[in-house]
């Protein structure tokens, strides 16, 4: 039996107050994620249940935490960064690859107050000074393998007092602001004064990429805990004796939402591979852990199907009880596929980091239509409206821009030191998710694309914008336009047109330069898979780039009126 039951019956009567109730929150008491995911799931007696079950590329580096261990472990984080001055409000960055001080360092920051910024590890320094400087970050927890980068931007970061190494020996020289810190060392602290953190305390500001400026930090607050809570137990359908694995890295959404607070809020054992993908690696882990839930995405669904379906024959996934995916879209097949190979259907999801929850989806038990997301979680109003008008559109199976009533728990607060672009996203009063799609006459929506050109690269948003910019910064490049370019498995990849500097020639060898200097710059995400050297790009008479044009011809697609373009 699935935790939702009848979907129907759960649009009746349907209020937050469900979750408020099962976590045994009141409007106007203190609310701490960090306290909900360890303290109280020892108070409700499952103090040694496995909270994580860790493991590093080499399969025996297994480690398991209790919730009682995450509980004291966090403390021990939280307690040191208090004791370095570090308080409620204050930024502190995570930047790290999926090692255990990630997942707990999240708790430890929550639990003072302190609003953490997770950053994905392999963010360049050009990437990683953006967000720095715009959260006025205070504090990084990160590794002796990332610092370095953090140490190129340093002079330009006032607000950064401590680099904290959380993987280091204590026997190496530190360099500027670093200092040393390990939990396997550190006094474990059994108590801690978790700082009384509001119902709208800021919480988590996560970093996301949008078509023009700069990268947006989206503000979520500790109530989002009542959305993520329930999302995980009706959509996930996350259940007591669950072995979970959420492939997603902290560093997304995702790797917050559903990679840390509804598992742990819930008090599930989580399981983490900190690795890249290998579909043989991926199937060993799910056998080798009895994994029975499953959150994805499809890019890994469809390298998975290319890896092929004897593959899957070699392991035994008997244990697997639900599947989820989320990111992209997920096509029909691979909801084919894993049903006919795995034996279970990928249900997907829809969400963005702005909603910071689970907003459509195929729910359990309800019918599956491969290919669509799904309905609306309980709760939600979500409407298509018409992108000139912004009027509610009414006819079944027409497209519109997906829009949502403001008003759910994990709602995004504003965009950090961006309330400006923040109101830009409503209009009649709906926010507007910069999606379109269909809904058919059974309520299931069906995604048709971005209102935009963010380029969506194995489930991760890359702003053209910030790539563009970068480009500019090579000395051969005069000026650049970057477009998304159709990928059988990542979906979409980035493709640069770029015309050079008088005095270089253009070759595969500064192609490949090029290419590394963005990856270094930016990350492996914002890296060109192709550039396209060009004698001029297209503009329109203002001289604004035609970036629609250029993307139109990549996918093939009909390149429309010329004429308005060009005055636009
Ligand atoms: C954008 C949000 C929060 C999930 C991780 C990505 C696209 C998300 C789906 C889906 C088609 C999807 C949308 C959305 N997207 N889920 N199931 N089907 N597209 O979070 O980086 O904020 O990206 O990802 O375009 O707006 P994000």
């Amino acid at each position: 039996m699935s935790n939702i039951g009848s979907y129907d019956n759960r649009l009746h009567d349907f209020s937050w107050k469900i979750a408020e109730q099962e976590l045994g929150y009141r409007p106007g008491d203190t609310i701490n994620i960090g306290w909900y995911c360890s303290d109280r799931i020892c108070q409700l007696g499952k103090a040694d249940k496995i909270a994580l079950i860790w493991e590093g590329h080499d399969e025996n580096s297994t480690r398991t935490y209790s919730f009682n261990d995450i509980r004291i472990l966090s403390n021990t984080i939280g307690a040191f960064l208090r004791n370095l001055g570090i308080h409620d409000g204050d930024r502190v960055c995570l930047f790290m690859d999926k090692i255990p001080e990630l997942y707990i360092g999240l708790l430890g920051i929550l639990k003072i107050g302190a609003v953490v910024q997770p950053l994905f590890s392999a963010f360049g320094d050009e990437s990683l000074f953006i967000r720095l400087e715009n959260a006025g970050t205070k504090a990084i927890l990160t590794t002796r393998q990332h610092a370095p980068k953090i140490q190129k931007i340093l002079a330009t970061l006032p607000d950064l007092q401590y680099i904290i190494l959380v993987d280091d020996d204590g026997t190496k020289a530190l360099k500027a602001k670093e200092i040393a810190f390990s939990l396997d060392r550190a006094l474990p602290v059994e108590h801690l004064d978790v700082f009384p953190t509001k119902a709208e305390s800021p919480s988590l500001l996560h970093y996301t990429s949008g078509t023009t400026g700069q990268p947006k930090g989206v503000k979520h607050v500790h109530y989002s805990l009542i959305s993520q809570y329930l999302t995980a137990k009706w959509a996930l359908d996350l259940q007591e004796d669950d072995l979970y694995w959420c492939t997603a890295d902290p560093g997304w959404v995702t790797g917050t939402s559903y990679g840390i607070i509804g598992p742990w809020s819930l008090g599930i054992t989580q399981c983490v591979k900190d690795s890249g993908f290998s579909a043989e690696t991926w199937y060993r882990f799910i056998e080798k852990h009895k994994i029975s839930m499953w959150y994805s995405a499809p890019t890994a669904i469809r390298s998975l199907m290319k890896a092929g379906d004897n593959l899957v024959k070699r392991f035994d996934l008997s244990s697997l009880r639900h599947l989820a995916s989320v990111g992209e879209p997920l096509n029909a097949e691979a909801v084919v596929w894993s049903e006919k190979v795995i034996g279970k259907p990928f249900h997907d999801t829809y969400w963005q980091t702005e909603t910071g929850s689970i907003m459509i989806s195929n729910f359990p038990g309800m019918k599956i239509k491969p290919g669509s997301m799904g309905k609306v979680f309980p709760g939600l109003t979500a409407a298509l409206l018409d992108p000139d008008t912004f009027e509610i559109i009414t006819e079944v199976n027409k497209p519109g821009l997906i829009a949502f009533q403001f008003d759910w728990p994990a709602r995004l607060r504003t965009y950090w030191k961006n309330e400006e672009t923040f109101q830009k996203k409503f209009r009649n009063g709906w926010y507007l998710t910069g999606d379109r799609s269909t809904i058919d006459q059974d309520g299931y929506f069906w995604f048709i694309g971005r209102d935009d050109d963010v380029i969506n690269t194995v489930g991760h948003l890359v702003s053209p914008f910030e790539v563009e910019s970068a480009l500019l910064e090579h000395k051969a490049v005069a000026e650049s336009a970057v477009v998304a370019k159709p990928d059988e498995v990542n979906m979409e990849v980035v493709k640069a047109f770029i015309t050079l500097k008088p005095g270089f020639v253009a070759s595969d060898e500064l192609e490949l330069e090029i290419m590394n200097f963005i990856r270094k710059k930016l990350s492996p995400l914002a890296m060109p898979q192709e550039i396209e050297y060009v004698d001029t790009l297209p503009k329109t008479r203002s001289g604004k780039i035609m970036r629609r044009l250029l993307h139109a011809k990549e996918w093939g697609e009909d390149t429309g009126d010329l004429s308005t373009l060009e005055n636009d």
